[in-house]
């Protein structure tokens, strides 16, 4: 039976790409879970994210869903091979996940003309190696410089993202990129919790330097994934519908989703265990 589309986060970030999703692929169903119990991510040991993320993939297979995104960078770079190359083939062959950091890698070459980008994302993504090695594949001559910004999803969970505090970690993790090369005149959010800094980080920002986001480069790429595999679009529900889970509690999950999503959603809580 067709089923909705999963799409997971550590939390709140992944609605920035379900915002996206839900804009280019506006008949498919989603449904969204954000481990917010467990959050965040991006400071955890690889063990510690790999089991998370192939609970939540459990999740979703068990609420019938044959395709899962997983729209969190820290849980593509660190559990996403394992499960599409030892899991997958064991618990669900017919299923998919995919992530976000390929579709970004395909396309990030594009937007440099310097061929000097940067990388800013969780320590655990950016420690991982994750978006160099994906990027060499497809654009071989483009240098990368990556920055981890520990402090960006506390101060986006904590609602401070428009503060004036905020600047003081906004301008020191740049200038920490921009002190490994001048050069550099693109720069990938490469958390899906970044875009609610974006204004505070544009306004930050060398002129002429451009700020990439991924959600609509991921949709891009889903909406041509689901072209190119008729078998896995048709285990696709289209209905239009959305439904929100939390592993945390609904209504502060609510509240701040909004936020993230740009309108008001009804969420409900599950255990993933
Ligand atoms: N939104 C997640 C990402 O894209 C990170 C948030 C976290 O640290 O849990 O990496």
């Amino acid at each position: 039976m067709p089923a909705p589309i999963g799409v997971f986060d550590s939390g709140y970030g992944g609605l920035t790409i379900l915002k996206e999703l839900k804009k280019q692929l506006p008949t498919y169903d989603y449904i969204y879970l954000g481990d917010n119990a467990r959050a965040p991510y991006g400071t955890r040991s690889f063990d510690t994210v790999y089991q998370y993320t192939l609970e939540a993939v459990n999740w979703f297979f068990a609420q019938g869903c044959d395709l899962v995104v997983l729209a969190c960078n820290t849980a593509s770079a660190k559990a996403l091979r394992n499960i599409q190359q030892i899991d997958l083939p064991k618990l669900a062959p017919g299923k998919r996940v995919l992530g976000v950091i390929r579709p970004s890698a395909e396309v990030l070459g594009n937007f440099s003309h310097t061929q000097k980008v940067g990388i800013m994302g969780t320590q655990g993504t950016i420690q991982s190696d994750s978006y160099t090695i994906e990027l060499a594949k497809f654009f071989p001559a483009l240098k990368v410089f990556q920055q981890a910004c520990p402090m960006w999803v506390p101060l986006i969970e904590n609602g401070e993202y428009d503060h004036p505090g905020a600047d003081y970690f906004v301008q020191q993790y740049l200038d920490a990129l921009f002190k490994q090369s001048a050069d550099i005149d693109a720069i990938l959010l490469a958390c899906t919790h970044y875009p609610l800094l974006e204004a505070k980080i544009r306004s930050f920002l060398p002129p002429g330097v451009k700020l990439v986001e991924q959600g609509a480069i991921v949709a891009e790429s889903l909406s041509k994934y689901l072209v190119a595999h008729p078998e896995i679009d048709q285990k696709c529900s289209k209905n239009g519908q959305l439904a929100f889970f939390t592993t945390d509690e609904p209504l502060s999950f609510e509240k701040q989703a909004s936020l993230f999503f740009g309108q008001k959603i009804e969420a409900k809580h599950t255990d993933l265990a």
